[in-house]
C-alpha cells in the first residue's frame, strides 16, 4: 500500500502496514548506524514547525539525515516564514514544492496538514495540526507499547490528563482501538474526550470508563499514558490554572500500579509526573522518546519506498 501524505492515524487502519511498521522500526533500532537504509539519498526533505517542538523535529531531522537526505528547516514558522508576511499556507507549501522531496509540517490551526497535503505534489507529514491530531506520535506510542509488552490486544490502557486538547491521544486512541483493549479515560470534566473519538470507540465496540479521578484504575491499567494540560489551548489562564494540577503521578500513585505495568507520556512533562517516578521500572518515557527515532525511520523509509 503506498502512503502519498501521512496525514491522519485513520490512515493506518490496516494491521498489516501496522505489523511492518513495527517489524520494520525495530530491524532499524538493532542495526548498526553504518548499515542504515539509506533510501532518501539524494534528496532534500523539509521540515517546518509553526509551534515548539522539541522531540518531534530533532527526530524527524535526524531520522531524514540517518536515512541519507539532506534536510532543509525553519522552525517557528510563524515568525519566520513569510507566514508573518500574510503568505498563505499553500503559497508556502507550493514554495517548499519547489526545493524539498518531502514536508514535515506542525501548525497550530487542526487540518493544517490536511490542507497542505490537498495543494503539494511531494509527501506532507503531519507533526501535529493544532488539537487535532499527531498521528506519528500514535505510531510511536503503539510501537512501545509493542516493544515492552509484546502484544497489544488484552491490555487495560489508562489515558490520562487534557484528552479534550491533547492531539497525542486523539491520534493514539483511535490507533489501539483496532485492538482489543479496554480505555479508562481519567481528566477533569471539563478536558473530557470530545465526543466525535468516544464515538469511534463504541462503533468498534471498545469498552471505555470516563472518570474523573484515578483511585480505582491505578491498580487495573497495564499502560498508563499521561498527558500536559494544553495551556496553549485555553482562552483565559485562570481557567488553566483550576485544572493544571488535577492528576499529578507520584510515587504514591505508582505504589498503587502493577509491577509490570508501563508509565508512557510524549513529553514534555511539567509537573503531571514527580521526577522521582523516573527512576521506577514501570517509568517508560525517555525509551519512549528514543523508540520514536526509530518508528520516524521506518515511516520515512516505508513512505518512499513502498509502491
Ligand atoms: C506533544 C505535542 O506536541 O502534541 N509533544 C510531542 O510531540 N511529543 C505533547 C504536548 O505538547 O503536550
Amino acid at each position: 500500500m503506498k502512503l502519498d501524505h501521512v496525514v491522519s492515524i485513520k490512515q493506518f487502519s490496516d494491521k498489516a502496514l501496522l505489523d511492518e511498521l513495527f517489524k520494520s522500526a525495530s530491524e532499524i533500532q538493532a542495526m548498526d548506524p553504518s548499515q542504515y537504509p539509506k533510501p532518501l539519498q539524494n534528496r532534500t526533505l523539509a521540515t517546518i514547525f509553526y509551534e515548539p517542538s522539541t522531540r518531534t523535529r530533532l527526530s524527524f531531522e535526524t531520522a531524514i539525515q540517518n536515512l541519507g537526505a539532506n534536510l532543509i528547516s525553519t522552525e517557528n514558522a510563524g515568525e519566520f516564514s513569510s507566514a508573518i508576511k500574510g503568505e498563505s499556507l499553500e503559497d508556502t507549501i507550493m514554495t517548499i514544492n519547489a526545493y524539498a522531496d518531502g514536508i514535515v509540517i506542525r501548525h497550530p490551526e487542526v487540518g493544517a496538514a490536511k490542507r497542505a497535503a490537498a495543494v503539494s505534489k511531494v509527501p506532507v507529514i503531519n507533526a501535529g495540526d493544532g488539537a487535532g491530531e499527531h498521528p506519528t506520535q500514535a505510531l510511536l506510542d503503539a510501537y512501545s507499547i509493542y516493544k515492552a509488552k509484546g502484544k497489544i490486544d488484552g491490555l487495560k490502557i489508562g489515558l490520562v490528563g487534557d484528552l479534550l486538547n491533547g492531539r497525542t491521544v486523539h491520534s493514539l486512541m483511535p490507533l489501539l482501538s483496532g485492538f482489543d483493549v479496554e480505555f479508562y479515560l481519567v481528566s477533569p470534566p471539563s478536558l473530557r474526550m470530545p465526543e466525535e473519538y468516544l464515538k469511534v470507540l463504541e462503533e468498534k465496540n471498545i469498552k471505555y470508563t470516563e472518570l474523573d479521578n484515578w483511585q480505582d484504575m491505578l491498580g487495573q491499567v497495564d499502560v498508563l499514558y499521561m498527558t500536559r494540560v494544553q495551556k496553549e489551548r485555553f482562552a483565559n489562564e485562570a481557567d488553566y490554572i483550576k485544572v493544571k494540577d488535577d492528576f499529578i503521578l507520584t510515587m504514591e500513585q505508582v505504589k498503587q500500579m502493577k509491577s509490570d505495568a508501563i508509565i508512557m507520556h510524549p513529553l514534555p512533562r511539567v509537573n503531571e509526573i514527580d521526577v522521582a517516578v523516573d527512576a521506577d521500572p514501570r517509568a517508560y518515557y525517555f525509551e519512549e522518546v528514543r523508540n520514536g527515532l526509530f518508528m520516524r525511520m521506518a515511516l520515512l523509509n516505508y513512505v518512499y519506498t513502498s509502491k
